[in-house]
């Protein structure tokens, strides 16, 4: 069974410079086959940089999707550009959504999309609440209304819905045990049942229903196999079996202290 080293939020650009050197020592200090990375490992301009360095901790395959903080202060299409030349130049470091299925042993695929919030669960429209997304991502910047940049997310979570029914249907095929890193919860069964984030206003941001709906979706039709979600986004960590074969795990998070955790895939969801 492999076991993988496995992060979320982490959040380089909040990071002191102790705070690399303890994170680069417990990367290269723990198992794990691979580092599977869920999203938000920085902001746009230090992004590829700070994958580097990642990788260069790992000294192993590099496997990662996209959060929404990563784009910040750029565009989707430009950080998507950077990712891929990055994948060329550095072939260890693949961002999951192109790199297709992943096989991490004879029976355990991989695969990933970035997933984005997309108003589908609770009301987008009535919410007190908002994310920084919409002033510091270019394409959901431009629009000047909620409508409008709500269906900028919608586009952007429906496009990665798309893929990843594509990439599960290969996944299916070749492995029992599927593994999806993705950055938004594609749940609402993954968010925080207490405190801040527990308030239903919070759910049009913090859940990719398109995605999710793609996931319970393969999930039924394939009760033999297995299916393991690895996702962040909300910071607090989360394990939750969502349907018998289905399982989600949340990665815990705080600014400015970046962690790693192996994670045993003996199985998937069945525990
Ligand atoms: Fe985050």
């Amino acid at each position: 069974m492999p076991t993988i080293l496995w992060t979320g939020d982490l959040h380089l650009d909040h990071a002191s410079a102790a705070a690399r050197d303890a994170l680069r020592a417990s990367i290269r200090d723990t198992a794990g086959s691979v580092l599977v990375i869920a999203g938000d490992t920085s902001v746009a301009a230090r992004l590829t940089s700070d994958l580097e360095f990642l990788a260069d901790a790992a000294a192993r395959p590099v496997y990662f999707v996209l959060g929404n903080h990563d784009h910040y202060g750029s565009t989707v299409a430009h950080v998507r550009d950077a990712v891929l030349a990055l994948s060329e130049r550095r072939p260890e470091i693949q961002w999951l959504p192109p790199a297709g299925v992943m096989m991490l042993d004879h029976d355990t695929a991989l695969v990933g999309v970035d997933g984005w919030a997309d108003g589908r669960l609770g009301d987008p429209f009535t919410t007190q609440f908002v994310l920084n997304d919409d002033r510091l991502i270019g394409e959901i910047a431009t629009p000047g209304t909620r409508v409008g940049k709500l269906t900028v997310k919608r586009a952007l979570a429906d496009a990665d819905a798309h893929r990843l029914q594509v990439l599960l249907g290969r996944a299916v095929a070749t492995a029992r045990q599927v593994v999806i890193a993705t950055h938004v919860p594609p749940f609402v069964e993954a968010l925080p049942r207490m405190g801040r984030l527990a308030h239903p206003g919070w759910q049009p941001l913090l859940v990719c229903g398109a995605t999710g709906a793609v996931i319970r979706q393969a999930a039924a039709a394939h009760l033999d196999h297995t299916f393991l979600v690895l996702c962040g986004h909300t910071h607090t960590p989360t394990d939750v079996l969502v349907t018998g074969n289905l399982r989600c795990i949340v990665a815990g998070a705080r600014y400015g202290d970046p962690g790693v955790r192996t994670l045993e895939l003996n199985g998937g969801a069945r525990h």
